[in-house]
């Protein structure tokens, strides 16, 4: 609900208020965002700065009230050389001399209900006029001839707002835009706890903290991809309470986020377009929408702030008829066989996977153009048919009558030098045609898809693929990032916009497709999780979350992870052991059981699988398939103790529970176990089991492998399971081993199931 009086603007969620009071000189203060207030406008003069005089050697906007110091007010935006020497939220370049003076005032209000569309390709979140509202608030600059126009939108449900910017030159001379950041929020106080979600291939988005202090934080990504490096989503959790902040953007482009304390212990907290690669004219009468960044707050802490993101996500991001499906179980032939297969052996494979109770068989890299190793053939997505001969359709009807759903990997952005769709279109490829040679990553290279016809190529060829191959799922991959910006379109005359213009383009490719095809399941990837991110989720149903399948480099990936998003749009690897990555041995169940939590992916060469293998997974395929609406859709918590891991994902009533169970390294005669289970609910009775892997005990020693594992069940009421925990039976540690004993080596696992009796 949105409440406007005395000029002060009251946008309030179900649980939390932000504010904001348009002041005598027409600036946006900002006043408040937290908790819900029940009738802030009676408090606006508690709510407001009182600066009654100016700080020397500060600026104070105009002669006319020396109090107004840009610097030290906190606001909705923020510009260039009018005593804000803050990071600008918007900055210009105007007129022959270039000006970068921008004081945009207040100029008018409409508030809408439901959402206010795009008028650009950028996706952005859907909400109906039952359950969104918003406002939308004009400043001018008459001088400079802008006009910005800051659209807020709530979303109710998950305590959501939404901000966006549109600039437009109202001049009749041509500006160029120099930053356009979507969010601004300006918080009183410095005492926070920043949390980003930082790595690199392999070990995306690792939850990293750092206590901030007077000066400024940067995440952001330059590659032209949201990136495995900074994701764009961040958080801001107080130093003395529950209270967090988070941030995030509607983008999967070079983001930036800006925390900036400043003199006056004030948090200036920005999101949006990365302004050091982004440079954007516009000409007379022309606007820029910035992307949709979101803000989210909570007072009960971080699990309180992930639970409303998630749900943020599934119903305002997502869309499609996959939005609320249970996802299905996929078999990847990736890990399993890289690009060494051919009509027969897939035909194995197909047989194998149908027969573990596998839903969809994904044809990953390897099945187009002469790609027999990653040099070659991207760009030509025709069937290699020297190693299909019967052609994608025969894998497809094979799929299909064996009860699997038929995915296939693409990689639309990329070309190859050694392709044909590079010797007939040399002028395709990104990059400046007067110099030799262009910087190259996986010997691959950028399509220019801002350009029409190449867009229109692959539009039509995918088009083409889908139908004809009855494809129901497809794995869009990106493997590298964007260098060498150069575009032939003439619509780019300043490459400072190219990065922009990429994204637009990519949208607008995948929503050509994800429209056409209603029923087609889009797993978004780039090298793992390089671009994993809210615009992405939008079409797709889920992304790869990593190319790291080790179990236990996994945890903190999916920990990070889903801080931010979902598990259902988080895609898991069973793959082989010893691990290709990190030379790591796990065993079948604690793969397994790491990567229950999320949409569940075999990659290993299951045509190698002794008959007790074939078993356990068919069983653990079995299992997944029964507990996935909680596994995807239900509510995740994380702990670590020391050497272990516990994870839970539950039913909203907590009428069911699973828990896993992670160790990382056996200590000698350790200590005692005790299983606590923070999602119980007090007035419960719950019976605890352990899921029956069936496998044997390890096989470590002579003694043990004979063992089965420990049976061990309990009945426990919910205050006992949540505050005292149960005291799990005695570990295996060096004493000789007994019946009822848990043998856990190195890197092992359990998984318990609870049920309300
Ligand atoms: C990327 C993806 C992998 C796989 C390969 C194929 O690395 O992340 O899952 O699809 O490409 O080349």
């Amino acid at each position: 609900m949105i409440t406007i009086k005395n000029n002060m603007f009251h946008l309030a969620t179900a649980n939390t208020s932000y504010i904001f009071f348009i002041n005598s000189l027409g600036l946006a203060e900002h006043l408040y965002y937290g908790k819900k207030l029940r009738n802030p406008e009676y408090d606006i003069p508690s709510l407001r700065e009182k600066h009654v005089g100016p700080r020397v050697n500060e600026t104070s906007l105009t002669p006319d009230d020396l109090t107004i110091q840009p610097v030290n007010l906190m606001s909705e935006f923020s510009t260039e050389d009018k005593g804000d020497y803050r990071t600008p939220s918007i900055a210009v370049s105007t007129g022959r001399k270039k000006l970068r003076t921008l004081d945009l005032r207040f100029s008018g209000y409409t508030s809408f209900t439901g959402i206010q569309r795009f008028s650009s390709p950028l996706f952005q979140a859907l909400g109906s006029d039952q359950n969104t509202c918003g406002v939308s608030l004009e400043f001018r600059d008459p001088v400079a001839g802008v006009k910005a126009t800051f659209l807020y939108t709530l979303f109710d449900d998950s305590d959501v707002i939404t901000r966006r910017v549109v600039i437009e030159n109202i001049s009749s001379e041509p500006m160029t835009l120099r930053s356009a950041y979507s969010l601004q929020l300006d918080l009183p106080g410095h005492d926070y706890e920043l949390i980003t979600f930082t790595g690199a291939q392999l070990r995306e988005r690792k939850e990293t903290r750092q206590t901030i202090t007077y000066g400024k934080y940067v995440n952001e990504s330059r590659r032209g991809a949201s990136s495995a490096e900074a994701n764009p989503g961040i958080i801001l959790k107080s130093i003395h309470d529950g209270q967090c902040y988070m941030t995030n953007l509607i983008y999967s482009g070079s983001h930036r986020e800006v925390v900036e304390v400043n003199q006056f212990g004030k948090t200036h907290v920005l999101s949006g377009i990365n302004d050091d690669t982004f440079e954007a004219d516009l000409a007379p009468n022309s606007a820029f929408e910035t992307p949709e960044a979101i803000m989210l707050y909570s007072h009960l802490g971080l699990d309180d702030l992930a639970d409303k993101s998630h749900r943020f996500i599934r119903e305002h991001i997502q869309r499609g008829p996959w939005k609320d499906r249970l996802r299905p179980v996929a078999f990847n032939t990736w890990e399993a066989v890289h690009f060494d297969f051919e009509e027969r052996k897939l035909s194995g494979l197909i047989k194998q996977a149908a027969e573990l109770g596998i839903e969809v068989f994904v044809l990953d890299d390897g099945w187009f153009g002469a790609r027999n190793d990653d040099t070659s053939s991207l760009g030509d997505w025709q069937v290699n048919t020297l190693k299909i001969p019967g052609g994608l359709a025969t894998v497809s009807k094979e799929c299909h009558r064996r009860g699997m759903m038929f995915g296939l990997w693409l990689e639309p952005e990329m070309v190859s030098l050694n392709s044909y769709l590079y010797r007939k279109h040399p002028d395709w490829m990104l990059g400046d045609p007067s110099r030799k040679s262009h910087a190259v990553s996986r010997n691959q290279y950028f399509l220019d898809i801002t350009r029409d016809d190449v867009q229109d190529y692959l539009i039509s060829t995918m088009k083409h693929l889908i139908q004809n191959a009855n494809v129901d799922y497809i794995k869009w991959d990106m493997n590298r990032h964007l260098s060498d910006m150069y575009s032939a379109n003439p619509e780019i005359m300043n490459m400072g916009e190219y990065q922009h213009r990429y994204i637009l383009a990519l949208y607008r490719i995948q929503k050509s497709l994800a429209v056409t095809f209603p029923n087609l399941f889009i797993e978004n990837c780039a090298s793992g999780g390089a671009r994993f991110d809210l615009g992405m989720l939008c079409y797709g149903s889920a992304i790869w979350t990593s190319d790291c399948s080790d179990p236990i480099e996994r945890i903190p990936i999916i920990e990070g992870t889903s801080m931010l998003y979902p598990l259902s749009v988080c895609g898991t690897s069973v793959s082989t052991s010893p691990n290709y990555a990190t030379f790591r041995s796990t065993d079948l169940e604690t793969r397994f059981a790491v990567a229950l939590f999320g949409v569940l992916n075999y990659s290993i060469d299951i045509m190698k699988f002794s008959d007790r293998e074939k078993a356990a997974v068919k069983d653990q395929v079995e299992f997944y398939r029964q507990y996935r609406q909680i596994l995807q859709f239900g509510i995740f918590r994380k702990e670590v103790r020391g050497n272990i891991t516990v994870w839970s994902a539950a039913t909203p009533d907590r009428s069911v529970i699973l828990v896993l169970y992670v160790q990382t390294l056996m200590r000698s005669n350790c200590e005692d176990d005790i299983l606590t289970v923070s999602q119980a609910d007090e007035n419960f009775v719950y019976r605890v089991v352990r899921r029956d892997d069936r496998a044997p005990v390890w096989d470590i020693g002579s003694d043990v492998s004979k063992f089965k594992k420990e049976e061990e069940s309990y009945e426990v009421t919910g205050d006992t399971l949540k505050w005292a925990g149960i005291k799990l039976s005695d570990k295996c540690s060096g004493s000789g081993y007994r019946n009822g004993m848990r043998v856990m080596p190195d890197f092992s696992s359990r998984v318990y199931i609870i049920k309300k009796i």
